[in-house]
């Protein structure tokens, strides 16, 4: 189906980003170092398992064919299971994907898959355990690391783990990841930190452009892969030696969002275009019940026509965004 989602800038959106939580167990310090505080963003309830039945419904009608469940930490809603099911009951919903802090993987990751998950991103930004500790508050590598095996046991052929590069942090372990991927088939994203409202001071001490990383894989016999429409925003390169691949998500180059192919939804129904700079537009009120689904899917072709052409990032704007755990990157 082609996808009615079209902005004024002729892109297409294939596939919605949608937040189920803003709860979340770890305290990365670029993004919620504090740990997460009950009403510091809403005081609203998350999305009922029907409410997320019907806005993924209405994507759906409407083209969607990829939805990423994000957060907070998703999979610490006790009915997650139940919402991947929900979702897989469009048959429109061809891939459905968890982004995740890795902490329920071991445990929950065969029930996923049994109930319709398709796609993994798990985030590791240390392979040391220590470290790993010190930047997400929580001492669970080994969990992690069981998690990400598990996951390939319950028959997933391929993760995406996603590392965030910092300076003086883990921008000099590049040899130690590619390592880590020699056997494993694994994309292992760095993602350059972005500046958020609250992450002023660590933007500003550990920023670091992904072109450093670039270079060394280039000058490593790397190459860079071309870009596929279902693609993310990742450059992807890869190595005849290496079963793993590396991706490099910037958003600070020139054109990140000119190939922009998603929308988001929040966990407590507002439709983003984008991921920084906007309040959003409210949906909830359409979610209550199965009547106002043509009304819906309405309001979100509507709302397309706002989006802009880009995220302004490198203009300084943060925006709304305080930290991206109530958006979910
Ligand atoms: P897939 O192609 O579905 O794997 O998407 P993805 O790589 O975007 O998924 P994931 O949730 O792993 O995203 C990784 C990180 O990339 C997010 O947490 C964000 O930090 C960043 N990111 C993803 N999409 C955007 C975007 O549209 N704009 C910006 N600025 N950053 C993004
Ligand atoms: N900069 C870059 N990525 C971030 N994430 C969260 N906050 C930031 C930030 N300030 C991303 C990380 C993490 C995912 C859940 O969200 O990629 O793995
Ligand atoms: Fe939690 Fe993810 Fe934010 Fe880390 S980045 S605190 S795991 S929501």
């Amino acid at each position: 189906m082609v996808s009615q989602l079209t902005d004024a800038f002729a892109r297409k959106f294939y596939y919605l980003r949608l937040s189920i939580t803003d709860v979340c167990n770890f305290r990365c310090t670029y993004c919620l170092p504090d740990g997460y505080k009950p009403g510091a963003v809403t005081n609203k309830s998350f999305l009922s398992l029907d409410e997320i039945r019907r806005v993924t419904r209405a994507f759906a009608n409407l083209g969607t064919e990829k939805v990423r469940l994000t957060g907070g930490e998703p999979s610490l809603r006790r009915d997650f299971t139940g919402i991947i099911a929900a979702i897989r009951e469009n048959p429109q919903i061809r891939q459905l994907a968890v982004t995740t802090n890795g902490y329920r993987l071991a445990r929950d990751v065969k029930q996923w898959r049994d109930a319709g998950l398709t796609a993994l991103n798990v985030s590791v930004d240390s392979l040391d355990a220590r470290q790993f500790h010190a930047i997400t508050g929580q001492d669970k590598f080994r969990q992690v690391m069981a998690g990400i095996d598990a996951a390939f046991e319950a028959g997933f052929s391929r993760v995406k783990v996603n590392t965030v590069l910092m300076r003086d942090v883990n921008h000099y372990q590049l040899d130690t990841f590619l390592e880590w991927i020699k056997h494993r088939p694994i994309q292992l994203r760095f993602i350059e930190l972005m500046e958020t409202g609250d992450g002023g001071d660590l933007f500003r001490k550990h920023h670091i452009s992904g072109a450093t990383i670039r270079e060394q894989l280039l000058a490593r016999g790397w190459i860079h892969q071309l870009r596929e429409r279902s693609d993310g925003p990742a450059q992807v390169f890869c190595h005849p030696d290496y079963v793993g691949q590396i991706g490099l998500i910037m958003p600070y180059e020139k054109d990140f969002c000119a190939t922009c192919n998603r929308l988001r939804v929040s966990s407590v129904g507002q439709l983003h275009l984008c991921l920084f700079g906007e309040n959003g537009v409210p949906l909830r009120d359409l979610l209550s019940d199965d009547t106002q689904q043509a009304a819906l899917q309405a309001r979100i072709s509507q709302a397309l026509s706002a989006k802009k052409q880009t995220h302004f990032l490198h203009q300084g704007n943060t925006g709304l965004t305080r930290n991206l755990s109530f958006i979910g990157g």
